[in-house]
């Protein structure tokens, strides 16, 4: 894909989410970070960029918030949005749309539907890659803000006596889906990038835990440094 339709694509994507109701974990940052992961893996496993670039920055062109009943259908909606805005750019091959829009219904691992191309595996990569690490914890915490969540639950903050609750409790996204997103990845390239991100997570994880119930001898240990 050349520079200027890159740049095209970009500004229609940087357009449409500024209509959508405010979310900063989905906003077009999100879309560009997306991009990113989706280019660094797409080089590495040598998947369509035509295809992955357009599914990285429309995948999530509408959305609702999880606790939103018709979460679960943004997929399919972003899908339809962006055939309809690939169709009106000359310069995007025609043929190259369903790919996109099957990368697009395929991205969410919340939903059942698998992505069945290569170039949908680099996108869902990339997606899941925003999900893990400390830019990952910075939109967990925001949108839990939008959603009204707490931060994590007092009685059993890491899940370790009970099931997680996503939508209750902010913090049970990070212990427990962040720390598995290494077995749903689908390329070595992904796979090797979210490494380091889960150390940095596993190590907030128990940071979380010590400033909750910092044993007085550890507590101890830390001042005399
Ligand atoms: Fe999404
Ligand atoms: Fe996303």
């Amino acid at each position: 894909m050349n520079a200027e339709l890159r740049g095209q694509l970009i500004e229609i994507a940087r357009t449409e989410l500024a209509r959508c109701p405010p979310d900063p974990a989905h906003d077009i940052n999100h879309a560009l970070n997306v991009l990113r992961y989706a280019d660094a893996i797409a080089e590495v496993e040598d998947a369509d960029r035509d295809v992955t670039t357009a599914a990285a920055l429309f995948h999530d062109v509408v959305h609702y918030l999880p606790t939103d009943s018709r979460c679960d259908l943004a997929p399919g909606e972003s899908a339809v949005r962006a055939g309809e805005v690939l169709r009106d750019i000359a310069g995007f091959p025609p043929a190259k749309i369903p790919a996109v829009e099957h990368a697009i219904i395929t991205h969410s691992t919340w939903l059942s539907q698998e992505p069945a191309t290569l170039e949908a595996k680099v996108v869902r990569d990339a997606d899941l890659l925003e999900s893990i690490g400390a830019l990952a914890l910075m939109r967990t915490f925001a949108c839990a803000g939008v959603m009204n969540l707490a931060l994590y639950s007092t009685d059993d903050p890491l899940c370790s006596r009970r099931p997680p609750e996503r939508l209750r409790f902010a913090l049970d996204f990070a212990s427990c889906h962040m720390t598995t997103i290494g077995e749903r990845l689908c390329t070595h390239a992904a796979r090797r990038m979210a490494a380091q991100r889960l150390e940095f997570v596993k190590s907030f994880l128990s940071e979380v835990q010590f400033e909750l119930s910092p044993p007085e001898l550890e507590l101890t240990r830390r001042i005399d440094r």
